[in-house]
């Protein structure tokens, strides 16, 4: 009896000594085998009386159940560590701060684009939006831009796909073609408005057309005051009753508002656009500050020419118009100082994250 005790106890010791599922069965075949210690044990009782084998049988039973408990709880024992050990390894520490990402923001061209329709929308204007690949009616001719004018050359205008030889599509190499689109769209509302169906010109009552239309343009230049791609903002303002007083003195708010600075002045300066007459440069000058004293050029501006009037179905007997455009990207380079358009468009994070 003493040596199945043992054999129970050796067993124990057996199973405790082996420190893996795959030691433990190799252990287990030494016990439980088909010639392990226990086999043998029932082999040895062949000889023995029916009354003995009773008796040892028993024993010998209870001896295997023993052994196979402590086979299994340690077959327990080494998978909870096992699990625990995964456990372990896989820990994720809650405790500890995440990695931020930078939080971006917005790009110093977008901030000035914002600042200009909301200073302009704060004056009644609204803002529309319109297509980069522009028809050569909207971009030039619907704008009194004659035939042979230098930006409709190869040289100066991006023409891309689509149209025909005598109507070719372009990039837009300004925002002016929205002032016929954005017009076409109000006369025709007003028109339908007013119960007045007929074509022609329209000379019943509108509201006055007050819009600006920021976006992308292009052209063929590069330099570091010209990129391929830049930003313009158009400016239409269109009734029976404006007039360059009414220009001169929303610009002039404007400047003030977007710069900051109420002593800024203004200058119209004569200059040439097909699509306005008279037509004028807009210049600023700061009055203190490192630009102090300089006139610096913003924007082209002119009265709406009677063709262009025409183009939108307005009446130029009736309706009288104003236009401006200018460059955000300039404004932006002026109002941070900033010297080289092209830092603007490089995506350098150093330069950009300056204006967070
Ligand atoms: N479209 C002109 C340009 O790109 C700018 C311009 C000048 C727009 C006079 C206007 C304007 O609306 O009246 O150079």
């Amino acid at each position: 009896m003493t040596d199945l005790n043992d054999l129970v106890a050796t067993a124990k010791a057996t199973f405790a000594d082996a420190l893996t599922p795959a030691d433990l069965e190799n252990a287990k075949a030494f016990f439980l085998g088909k010639s392990g210690r226990v086999t043998e044990l029932m082999k040895g009782m062949a000889t023995l009386t029916v009354e003995e084998k009773k008796s040892l049988g028993a024993s010998i039973n209870v001896v295997k159940q023993a052994i196979e408990l402590a086979l299994n709880n340690r077959r327990h024992e080494l998978a909870d560590a096992e699990m625990l050990g995964q456990l372990q390894a896989e820990a994720l520490d809650v405790s500890l701060l995440g990695r931020r990402r930078g939080q971006g923001g917005l790009h110093p061209v977008s901030i000035t684009l914002e600042r200009i329709e909301a200073i302009f929308g704060s004056m009644g204007f609204d803002v529309a939006q319109g297509p980069e690949i522009e028809s050569d009616w909207f971009n030039f001719t619907a704008l009194n831009t004659p035939e042979d004018h230098p930006a409709r050359s190869m040289h100066d205008t991006f023409y891309v796909e689509g149209g025909s030889a005598s109507a070719p599509n372009l990039l837009r190499t300004h925002t002016s073609p929205m002032q016929i689109r954005h017009a076409v769209q109000h006369v025709k509302a007003h028109r339908l408005a007013a119960g007045v169906s007929e074509a022609g010109l329209f000379a019943g009552d509108m509201p006055e057309i007050r819009v600006i239309a920021p976006g992308r343009t292009y052209r063929v230049d590069s330099d570091a005051t010209h990129s391929p791609m830049f930003h313009q903002c158009e400016g239409l303002w269109v009734g029976e009753n404006v007039s360059f007083k009414d220009l001169k003195f929303v610009f002039t708010d404007f400047c003030r508002t977007f710069f900051e600075s109420d002593d800024l002045v203004l200058r119209f300066r004569p200059s040439f656009f097909p699509f306005t007459e008279p037509s004028a440069e807009i210049d600023i000058q700061f009055q203190s500050g490192p630009l102090a004293g300089r006139w610096l050029e913003v924007a082209g501006s002119g009265q709406v020419h009677p063709n262009v009037i025409r183009n939108m179905g307005l009446d130029p007997e009736k309706f009288i118009g104003f236009a401006f455009g200018m460059g955000p990207d300039r404004l932006t380079m002026l109002r941070y100082g900033v010297n080289d358009l092209r830092l603007f468009f490089d995506g350098d994070v150093r330069f950009l994250a300056q204006f967070q």
